[in-house]
C-alpha cells in the first residue's frame, strides 16, 4: 500500500509531522561544534521531540527481527565517510572539520515527518563542501521533477546524472520511501534511473527523497553494529532529505525549514 493523502486530517497530520522535524533540524545547528558527541546531539534532539514537540522519535527501537538488532537512539549521526544510519555514541566526538548528517523522524498524532541535512563542524574541506552542496542540488533537483503524471525514473535520473555531472556516485542500497502513517511505505524511490521508467505519480502521493552521494565510489558496507552503513573507500559521503507530497502542478515539501527559499 503507498502512502497517500486521502483527505484534509491527512493532509494537515502530515503539514505538522514536517514542520516539526524541520524544527528539530534548525534548533539541534548552534550545537554542532568540536567538542560535542554525538550522543550529546541524540540526547538533545530526543528530549526535545518528545517534551517540547510531544511526538514520537521514530529511529528508536526501529527495525530489528530477522536477526538485526533496533536501531537503539532517536537520531542518526552520519559523520564523514558514513553514509547514512550512523548510530550516535558519547565515543564520538566531533572536531574542526568534520561534515555530518543528522536525520530526524518524529511522529507526530500517528503521522510522519522525515527531513535531513549536512552540517559543517568549523571549516570544511573544499570536497567536503562541494559534495555537501552538490549533494543538496541533487535532492532539490530530484524534487523539481516530481508532479502528477512524471515518473518515478524522472526523479532518478534528475538525481543520478547531477552527481555523476560532478564525478561523485550514488550509493544504490538504500532509497526514499513512501511515508505518511507508515514511516517506510511503497514506493521506494531510486536515486538513479532512466527518465520515462518506474510507476507514474499521482496527485496526493508522500514520499522522501533523499539522495546518498559519495565523493568516490558508490560502493558501501554496514559495519558490524548492523546499522552504520560506510563507504568502501573510506571517501566522504553527504546526504540531504525532505519529505513530501505531489500537488496539482508539482509538490509540496513537508519539511521545509525557515533558511531555504525555494
Ligand atoms: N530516517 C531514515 C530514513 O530516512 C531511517 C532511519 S531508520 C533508523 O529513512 F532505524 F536507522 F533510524
Ligand atoms: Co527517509
Ligand atoms: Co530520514
Amino acid at each position: 500500500m503507498a502512502a497517500r493523502i486521502e483527505n484534509e486530517t491527512d493532509l494537515a497530520g502530515m503539514r505538522s509531522a514536517g514542520k516539526k522535524a524541520a524544527t528539530v533540524l534548525e534548533m539541534i545547528e548552534p550545537h554542532v561544534q568540536p567538542g560535542v558527541t554525538t550522543d550529546d546531539l541524540d540526547r538533545i534532539c530526543h528530549d526535545y521531540i518528545v517534551n517540547e514537540l510531544q511526538c514520537i522519535p521514530a529511529p528508536l527501537n526501529y527495525g530489528g527481527g530477522g536477526g538485526q538488532d533496533p536501531f537503539p537512539k532517536s537520531i542518526c549521526t552520519s559523520v564523514n565517510h558514513v553514509v547514512c544510519h550512523g548510530i550516535p555514541t558519547p565515543s564520538k566526538k566531533l572536531k574542526n572539520g568534520d561534515v555530518l548528517n543528522i536525520d530526524i523522524t518524529v511522529i507526530d498524532n500517528g503521522y510522519h515527518g522525515d527531513t535531513s541535512k549536512m552540517f559543517f563542524v568549523g571549516e570544511p574541506s573544499v570536497l567536503a563542501k562541494r559534495l555537501s552542496k552538490v549533494t543538496q542540488e541533487c535532492m532539490y533537483r530530484g524534487i523539481e521533477a516530481v508532479r502528477p503524471g512524471a515518473r518515478l525514473g524522472d526523479i532518478g535520473h534528475a538525481i543520478q546524472s547531477h552527481a555523476e555531472a560532478q564525478r561523485f556516485s550514488v550509493v544504490r542500497e538504500f532509497c526514499g520511501h513512501g511515508i505518511a502513517k507508515v514511516f517506510h511505505d511503497d514506493p521506494q524511490i531510486l536515486h538513479y534511473g532512466r527518465p520515462g521508467t518506474g510507476q507514474v505519480l499521482e496527485e496526493g502521493m508522500c514520499f522522501t527523497i533523499e539522495p546518498m552521494i559519495n565523493a568516490g565510489k558508490r560502493n558501501i558496507k554496514i559495519l558490524p553494529d548492523q546499522w552504520t552503513a560506510v563507504t568502501k573507500d573510506h571517501k566522504l559521503s553527504a546526504q540531504w532529505e525532505h519529505t513530501l507530497m505531489v500537488t496539482a502542478d508539482g509538490s509540496e515539501i513537508f519539511t521545509l525549514r525557515e533558511e531555504e527559499q525555494l
